[in-house]
């Protein structure tokens, strides 16, 4: 009796156990880990380093308020201060296109916090009269995008085998009353007709790559950060990585050297190239480093589509005082992206929650950071004590490596081959909203998988990531988040 009522009682006992068992399993195959999404307030970026001389504030403050000027052709329509928009251009503005979460940042997004608008490239497209289509690759909930072209096409339309690589611009100033019978280079009224490239067509040949703005928050400690440093975190955990698949390499400048870091594929050497470059082929306004203005390589600009002398900004001599008034533009804009602070996460250290706590220690032990190695010091900078001997948290090393058939952009760029890119500075993400260089996603957990085609150096990790289990996973998504 009392060994049938103690059976009894087992049985009970051990099948309320299996079945909580098979309860818990069934909510763990249920619950899948997810992207929390952007966080919310406060938005950790946007202001300059702390400890900036008054005189390095003024420059920091004029740089800020030449980074949103608006440009136009001739600088003479209301509300738009600055000059020498087009021939071509992607947008009118530094600030239109690095704005997210603050001035600075990168793509605005209707679904970001704080809300700056949706893709500015929509309604710049016919602002002031221009007579620009919307191409399909730039939507109002989508991401600012620009295009380059794998290959030129022959005279007879069809690929060449000869690489182009280049931005080509989105819009033209066709149409806007500033380029329509004007004044102009020619010394007569003028009116520029210069038709868009047919981004169509080089969708449908397969010549068309994109890529969104990286956010520049930091940017001056990045730049800032010396090689030797560079290079020995190359040489890290040198084994680990061979058994994982992972090498990289620096993308050096073919001209002196010495390694570039700015941009997708770490083309650029510094924030003054960057800045010029981007004033010629984002805005059109041709500058003391690229002094002509750009047609559509290899065509020259058509000449009723000049209108002003060149270069269209350059150091302002006729300012008979000192200070940020006498600089260009250019060395401006590299002022002011320069003293950018590097974004402020959540939370540090123990001040986390323990699942980002989690999250942090499994980015490193699941080989995450032996890519986006999670900070380097800076050295002793001229530009300040402000950017000198810091810890920049970027999450990158600064290398570039080789992301597999999946990601590759058929574009080369220095050492850069066509599908290698620089590790992804990851600070700033958790506000962010469109991932990888073409912003193909919105998803944290797509953005990760994404490293894992056919030839590249992410497939070892997020095999080790993949068999994370879902709290795990949530965990690193979290910690991502809380960056
Ligand atoms: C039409 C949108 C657009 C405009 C306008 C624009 N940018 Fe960018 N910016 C981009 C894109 C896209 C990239 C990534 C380019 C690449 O890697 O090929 C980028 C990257 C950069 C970078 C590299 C940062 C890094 O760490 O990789 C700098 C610096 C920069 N932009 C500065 C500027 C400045 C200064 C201006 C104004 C003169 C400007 N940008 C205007 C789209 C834009
Ligand atoms: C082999 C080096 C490497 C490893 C390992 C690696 N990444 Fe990356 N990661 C990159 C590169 C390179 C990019 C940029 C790729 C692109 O845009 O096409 C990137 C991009 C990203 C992005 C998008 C960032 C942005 O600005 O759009 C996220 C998020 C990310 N990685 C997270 C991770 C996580 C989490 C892990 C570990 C599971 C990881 N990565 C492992 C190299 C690596």
């Amino acid at each position: 009796m009392r060994d049938s009522r103690f059976a009894l009682a087992f049985f009970l006992v051990t099948t309320f156990v299996f079945a909580m068992l098979n309860f818990r399993t069934d909510l763990e195959a249920q619950f899948a880990a997810h992207d929390p999404g952007p966080r919310g307030a406060p938005v950790g970026a946007g202001a300059a380093v702390q400890g900036l001389t008054p005189t390095q504030k003024s420059f920091f403050e004029d740089g800020l308020s030449r980074f949103l000027e608006i440009d136009s052709v001739g600088g003479t329509l209301s509300g738009e201060t600055g000059r020498g928009l087009g021939p071509g251009f992607n947008s009118n503005q530094c600030a239109s296109c690095h704005s997210q979460p603050a001035t600075g940042g990168s793509s605005p997004s209707r679904y970001a916090f704080p809300f700056i608008g949706p893709n500015p490239q929509v309604a710049v497209a016919n602002l002031d009269g221009a007579t620009n289509i919307v191409p399909f690759f730039v939507t109002e909930d989508g991401p600012v995008r620009e295009p380059r072209f794998k290959y030129f096409l022959t005279s007879a339309g069809i690929l060449s085998q000869q690489r182009d690589g280049g931005v080509h611009n989105v819009f033209t100033i066709q149409g806007r009353v500033d380029a329509t019978n004007v004044m102009g280079m020619t010394g007569h009224l003028q009116t520029c007709q210069l038709a868009q490239p047919d981004f169509q067509q080089m969708a449908e040949l397969n010549n068309l790559s994109l890529r969104i703005p990286t956010p520049l928050f930091g940017a001056g400690l990045i730049e800032n950060i010396p090689e030797a440093t560079i290079e020995a975190n190359m040489q890290s955990d040198a084994a680990l990585k061979r058994a994982l698949g992972i090498s990289g390499h620096p993308n050096r400048n073919p001209n002196d050297g010495t390694i570039s870091r700015f941009g997708w594929k770490a083309q650029n050497k510094s924030l003054q190239l960057f800045a010029a470059e981007a004033y010629s082929v984002e805005v059109g306004v041709s500058n003391e480093v690229f002094p002509s203005e750009r047609g559509y390589a290899p065509t020259p600009p058509p000449p009723n589509c000049l209108f002003n002398a060149t270069p269209e900004d350059a150091t302002n001599m006729d300012q008979d005082h000192d200070g940020p008034a006498v600089p260009s533009d250019v060395v401006q804009f590299s002022t002011f992206m320069r003293y950018l602070d590097q974004p402020t996460p959540a939370c540090e250290g123990s001040g986390c929650s323990p699942s980002v706590q989690n999250g942090r220690a499994l980015f490193s032990s699941v080989g995450c950071a032996l890519c986006h190695a999670p900070s380097m010091r800076t050295t002793v900078a001229y530009f300040g004590r402000t950017l000198s001997n810091i810890e920049a948290k970027l999450y990158s090393d600064l290398l570039v490596h080789h992301m597999g058939a999946g990601l590759a952009d058929d574009i080369v760029q220095g050492n850069a081959g066509p599908d290698e890119f620089r590790t992804a500075p990851l600070w700033g993400l958790g506000q962010r909203v469109f991932f990888l260089h073409d912003g193909r996603t919105q998803d944290l957990v797509e953005a990760i998988e994404q490293h894992a085609s056919s030839g590249s150096e992410g497939g070892g990790v997020v095999s080790r990531y993949n068999h994370l289990n879902e709290n795990q996973k949530q965990d690193l998504l979290n910690f991502l988040r809380s960056l």
